[in-house]
């Protein structure tokens, strides 16, 4: 018997994703998004997003079967992001979900958004060796995790006490002018700065703070560093060196995720990192974290860009291998659950 077809629903934020695997190997990955109709306010507008979500499930869902040239009928299992995310837009993904997995009788999973942000690198590298570490950053989230068993045992090792990483991308790059999300046009801003050019507060690597935070992040220091190092450059009618400061911005975030998630696996013994998630993406986190992780023998696994952002495809990679698991489907009054940990 040929491996599991899975179908994944996501829209726990501005995403609506519908992804289709077969084991490990992705068939389809729909995705709506509706970052440009929050983009003027600066930030995902929940109600905007939820509207968006409702629009766009059948026609993303319809767009997916096609692609990957296969119906409903023929799917094993429907997996839905349960949370966390924005109430208001997982709701229409787990209602969405349920009426399928009803309609055309599949057995239905409940997953969670960011085990799924783990489980999508599965489908570019094969099998997660166990245990792994997982960084996990983006515009809602930054931790890092210690993953014994996608399937049930993900373990917190620290997150963020404050912003996201995402999150201070977005900001800095309001601040510099730049348009909304953020990450992408400082990502390529700095390619032409200058890294080392603005010395920039790297939050929570004090010896005091280790002591507590060890494994814990914090952006919102680095974000207000930024923004005053702008405001006495225009206070004195100078010019914005936007390439230097978006560089030396990353700089700081992509260090400070390297050296905790480099220092969360050789406390934890492990020899492989799996970064996920929308800052996922970056550039420049990708080739520090290949130099700090190289020097312990650490091997890093990230996912191309597009896996990295929202997406349905992580929901049935997650899915895919809870099946493969062999776990009990989610009840049909699976709650969506915003505050999921
Ligand atoms: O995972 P994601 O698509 O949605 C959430 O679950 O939040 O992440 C979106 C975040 C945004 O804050 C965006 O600015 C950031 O990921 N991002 C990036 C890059 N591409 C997206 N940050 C840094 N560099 C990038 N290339
Ligand atoms: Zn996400």
């Amino acid at each position: 018997k040929s491996e599991p077809l899975v179908l994944g629903i996501e829209t726990s934020c501005d995403e609506t994703g519908v992804g289709i695997v077969r084991g490990h190997t992705l068939l389809a990955d729909a995705i709506a998004s509706s970052v440009d109709e929050h983009a003027r306010f600066g930030g995902v507008v929940p109600e905007v997003a939820s509207r968006a979500h409702l629009e766009a499930m059948v026609p993303t869902m319809q767009r997916a079967l096609d692609t990957a040239g296969v119906t409903l009928a023929d799917v094993d299992a429907i997996a839905v992001t349960a949370g966390p995310g924005l109430a208001g837009a997982l709701l229409v993904g787990v209602a969405a979900a349920k009426a399928y997995a009803v309609a055309a009788d599949k057995p239905l999973y409940g997953v969670n958004h960011l085990a799924a942000h783990v489980a999508v690198d599965t489908l570019e590298h094969g099998p997660l060796p166990e245990p792994a570490v997982a960084l996990l950053v983006s515009g809602g989230h930054s931790s890092l995790l210690l993953v014994d068993d996608l399937a049930s045992g993900v373990t917190p090792l620290g997150n963020t006490i404050d912003d996201a990483a995402g999150e201070a991308f977005d900001k800095v790059a309001r601040l510099l002018g730049l348009p909304f999300p953020g990450g992408p046009p400082i990502d390529r801003a700095a390619r032409e700065g200058d890294p080392a050019s603005i010395s920039f507060p790297r939050g929570l690597t004090g010896p005091r703070d280790l002591e507590r935070h060890r494994f814990d992040f914090s952006f919102s220091g680095l974000k207000t560093a930024v923004a005053r190092w702008v405001e006495a450059r225009q206070r004195a009618g100078e010019p914005v060196p936007v390439n230097d400061v978006a560089a030396s911005f990353q700089e700081a975030v992509c260090d400070v995720l390297a050296a905790k998630a480099v220092d969360a696996c050789r406390t934890s013994g492990v020899e492989t990192l799996v970064i996920g998630g929308g800052v996922a993406a970056n550039s420049r986190l990708r080739v520090v974290a290949e130099q700090r992780a190289a020097k312990y023998g650490i091997t890093v696994r990230v996912p191309r860009p597009k896996l990295c952002t929202d997406n349905g495809a992580m929901v049935a990679a997650l899915g895919s291998h809870l099946v493969a698991a062999g776990a009990q489907p989610s009840s049909l009054d699976l709650p969506a659950d915003s505050a999921m940990p």
